[in-house]
């Protein structure tokens, strides 16, 4: 089945509030019309709303990179699915492997995340993703299995719907080491065949699973040619402008 490729391109905690704006414009200027593949924006959170107008009316949407489980209170430092919500903000990232080995997000709080998301009619790019100790062990799919199962069991496919699914070995993540083509699609294709055990064919067949970790203009293409390969989700390389719209393109 042809799936719509989708890249994100997440920002993390990079930029001052010049440069992200400048960013921003740079992408509108280049992929405001483009109609090929779909494009997702993750700048941090002071950003989201003047980025998301800066996009408006243009073909790129904008997320949060996280956001916390409660919906309001006496949470300080933490943002609400429906706080993002509310700026007009569609997306959001969950369980980036980042959130799980810096900030401690377990396997359920990226449950509990998601669920959030989904209630507040975000649409939710769940990261898994496999240390490098977790690989050499021979426990990838372990691994990948528990996520994938903490994160979705709790759900119907139909509730599930927005779902994109973001493979990241954590090895891969700004390394400069990247999954080879074949590595990376065997593992997305033992995804699809796991979400389709859980959630069915049909679902299945039609989730994007990008995969993330050092995707650069140059390693893009061949990587998106891959079969279970729907997009990719973007850190270093979609700090510029103009790297983040090859990869865009080449998908
Ligand atoms: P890099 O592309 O910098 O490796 O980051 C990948 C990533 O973590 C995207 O979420």
């Amino acid at each position: 089945m042809a799936r719509t490729a989708v890249i994100g391109g997440n920002w993390k905690m990079n930029l001052d509030f010049e440069a992200a704006m400048e960013l921003a414009s740079g992408l509108r200027n280049r992929l405001g019309s483009h109609r090929g593949a779909a494009s997702i924006v993750f700048p941090a959170f002071p950003y989201l709303r003047p980025v998301s107008k800066r996009l408006s009316e243009c073909n790129i949407s904008v997320g949060a990179q996280d956001l916390h489980v409660e919906a309001k209170g006496a949470f300080t430092g933490a943002v609400s699915a429906t706080m993002i919500k509310s700026i007009g903000v569609t997306h959001v990232l969950v369980g980036h492997s980042e959130r799980r080995a810096v900030f401690g997000d377990d396997d359920a709080l990226v449950a509990r995340k998601l669920t959030v998301a989904l209630d507040a009619g975000l649409v939710p790019t769940l990261c898994i993703g496999e240390t490098q100790s977790e690989r050499e062990s021979g426990d990838t799919f372990a691994v990948l299995q528990r996520q994938l199962d903490s994160a979705l069991r709790a759900h119907t496919a139909a509730a599930l719907d927005s779902l994109i699914v973001a493979y990241e070995p954590v090895w891969a993540i700004g390394t400069g080491l990247t999954a080879t083509p074949e590595q990376a699609q065997e593992v997305h294709a033992w995804v699809r065949a796991h979400v389709s055990a859980l959630l069915g064919p049909s679902f299945a067949d039609a989730l994007p699973i990008q995969y993330g970790g050092s995707v650069k203009p140059t390693n893009a293409a061949a990587l998106l040619a891959q079969p279970d390969i729907d997009g990719a989700l973007v850190g270093g390389a979609s700090l510029k402008a103009e790297s983040f719209t090859e990869i865009v393109r080449a998908a």
